[in-house]
C-alpha cells in the first residue's frame, strides 16, 4: 500500500517492504517455530461435536514501539492461551455478554485450558461504552478480588473489547489484558490495536486510551453465531482493508466473495488474516496514530456523520462505513484523483455486501454540517482519506465544501 499526504510533501509508504510481522519468526512462548504463519494442520478431534477438524492457526506479531503481541488468527485460535503465561497472573477475569458467554464459553474454557475464571457479564451493546460502566466493571472486578496483578480477557465485540481495554488501562493504573474477539470488526480491526474508549454522551469514543493488549485470539469458528447482519457489517471493513493493502487482497476478495457470505470459517480464515495483516502493519508503524494510521479511517469521515446524524440507530458502524468507502470513491473521482473504472470496482464490492439502510431522506447540508465534528479532525479541517488507487491512499486536507456536497449526492442518488 501507499500512502501520500497531501499536499505538503509526498509521504509515499509501501507495505511489502514492511518489517512487520506477518511471516517473520519469533521465539516466545507461543512458538517453537520458526515460521510466524504457524500452520497446525494436524487433525484433532473435536470431543464435544464429534467431528475431526483441521486447525489452522496463523501469528502475527505485532511490533510496535511502546508494544509487542501477538495476535493468533484461525480455527482453534483460543488454544493459544495454553502457552501464555496465565500463573503469573493473582486471577483471571473474563468481561462478556450472557447470550454470547452462554454459547460460546464452555468451548472457550476448554480450548483456552483455562481453569479458573470469574465473569463480568455486561448487556449487549453500544449503551454498555459508559463511564457508568466502566465503573461498574472496575467495582466488580474490586468485589472479585483483582489486584494489579489481575488478567482481564474482553471476550465479545468492539464493545466488549473497547470497554474491556480501557478498564483494564485504567484498573489500579493499569492491569494486562487480552482481546477474543467475536465479530468480523473486532477480529479485523477493534481487538488490534490498543485503542480503548468508552462514549460520552452522543460523543463516540469521547474518552479512550491507548492500551495495548497482550495477546489476541480470533478465532473464525465464533463467527458462526453472528447475525446476518452484523456479519456483513464486518465485512464492509474487511472490503475496507483490502482497499488500503492492493490489488492482490482486493482481487481475491472478488474472487471469494461469494463464498464468503457463508460465514463458514474455513473460507473465511484467509481472507481475516489478510485483513488482520493489514491492520498490524499500520500498527506496527504508527500505534499512537501519529500519521500512517489515519488510512485506517478510510470510509469512517462520512461513515461517522451518517452515525451521528440518525443517533446510532439506523445502521450498525459497519454498514455507515459502507456508505462512507461509496462516498470516497466518488469523492476521489471528482477531485480528478481516483479513475473511473477503479472507482467502480470499489463501489461493485461494497455493493455485493448487501443491502444498506437507506440515506436518501438525509440532507446533505446535515451530514456536511456534522463532519467537522469528527474526531479525526484537527483544528475544525477534515483530513479525508481518499483512495487514488486501489492499494494507493492520499490524504488531502481541505476538499471544497461544494465537492463534498456533491459526492454525497451522488451515493444518495444510487439506490
Ligand atoms: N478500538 C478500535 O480501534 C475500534 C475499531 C473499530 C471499531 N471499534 C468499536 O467497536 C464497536 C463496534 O464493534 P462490533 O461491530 O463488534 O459491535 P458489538 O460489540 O456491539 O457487537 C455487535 C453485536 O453482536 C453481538 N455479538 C458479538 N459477538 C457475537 C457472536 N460471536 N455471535 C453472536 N452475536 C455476537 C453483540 O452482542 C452485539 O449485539 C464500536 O463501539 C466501535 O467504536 C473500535
Ligand atoms: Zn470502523
Amino acid at each position: 500500500m501507499f500512502l501520500m499526504i497531501h499536499p505538503a510533501g509526498a509521504i509515499r509508504v509501501r507495505f511489502s517492504q514492511v518489517r512487520v510481522s506477518a511471516v517473520r519468526s519469533c521465539s516466545n512462548w507461543l512458538g517453537r517455530s520458526k515460521l510466524l504463519a504457524t500452520r497446525k494442520g494436524q487433525r484433532r478431534r473435536k470431543k464435544d461435536e464429534g467431528q475431526t477438524t483441521n486447525l489452522l492457526m496463523h501469528r502475527l506479531r505485532v511490533t510496535a514501539d511502546k508494544s509487542a503481541y501477538d495476535v493468533v488468527v484461525g480455527r482453534g485460535a483460543w488454544r493459544a492461551l495454553r502457552r501464555f503465561p496465565v500463573a503469573r497472573y493473582s486471577r483471571v477475569f473474563v468481561l462478556t455478554e450472557r447470550a454470547l458467554w452462554n454459547r460460546w464459553g464452555k468451548q472457550f474454557l476448554r480450548e483456552s485450558g483455562l481453569k479458573r475464571v470469574h465473569c463480568v457479564l455486561v448487556p449487549p451493546g453500544e449503551t454498555s461504552k459508559t463511564l457508568k460502566m466502566v465503573e461498574r466493571v472496575a467495582s466488580e472486578l474490586l468485589e472479585g478480588g483483582a489486584d494489579r496483578r489481575a488478567l482481564l480477557i474482553a471476550f465479545g465485540g468492539g464493545v466488549i473489547g473497547d470497554l474491556g481495554g480501557f478498564v483494564a488501562s485504567t484498573y489500579m493504573r493499569g492491569i494486562d489484558c487480552v482481546q477474543a474477539p467475536t465479530t468480523v470488526v473486532a477480529q479485523v480491526d477493534s481487538a488490534v490495536g490498543g485503542k480503548t474508549a468508552v462514549n460520552v454522551g452522543a460523543m463516540k469514543n469521547l474518552v479512550g486510551t491507548f492500551h495495548p493488549p497482550r495477546l489476541v485470539l480470533a478465532d473464525p469458528v465464533v463467527l458462526t453465531s453472528l447475525g446476518d447482519r452484523a456479519f456483513r457489517s464486518g465485512l464492509y471493513e474487511v472490503v475496507k482493508h483490502a482497499i488500503l493493502d492492493g490489488p492482490a487482497f482486493f482481487l481475491e476478495l472478488e474472487a471469494r466473495f461469494d463464498s464468503l457470505r457463508s460465514s463458514d470459517p474455513e473460507s473465511l480464515e484467509p481472507v481475516l488474516l489478510q485483513a488482520v495483516k493489514v491492520k498490524v502493519d499500520v500498527v506496527g508503524r504508527d500505534e499512537r496514530e501519529a500519521g500512517l494510521r489515519r488510512v485506517l479511517n478510510l470510509g469512517h469521515t462520512f461513515g461517522h456523520a451518517l452515525e451521528e446524524a440518525t443517533a446510532y440507530r439506523r445502521f450498525l458502524h459497519g454498514e455507515a462505513v459502507g456508505w462512507g468507502l461509496l462516498g470516497v470513491a466518488r469523492l476521489g473521482q471528482r477531485l480528478g484523483l481516483l479513475g473511473r473504472d477503479e472507482s467502480e470496482r470499489v463501489a461493485a464490492l461494497v455493493r455485493r455486501v448487501g443491502p444498506l439502510p437507506p440515506i436518501q431522506d438525509l440532507a446533505p447540508a446535515k451530514i456536511l454540517e456534522l463532519l467537522p465534528r469528527d474526531k479525526k479532525a484537527i483544528g475544525g479541517r477534515i483530513h479525508w482519506v481518499v483512495p487514488e488507487r486501489i492499494g494507493k491512499i492520499r490524504i488531502v486536507p481541505d476538499v471544497p465544501a461544494a465537492v463534498v456536497r456533491a459526492a454525497f449526492r451522488d451515493i444518495q442518488g444510487q439506490v
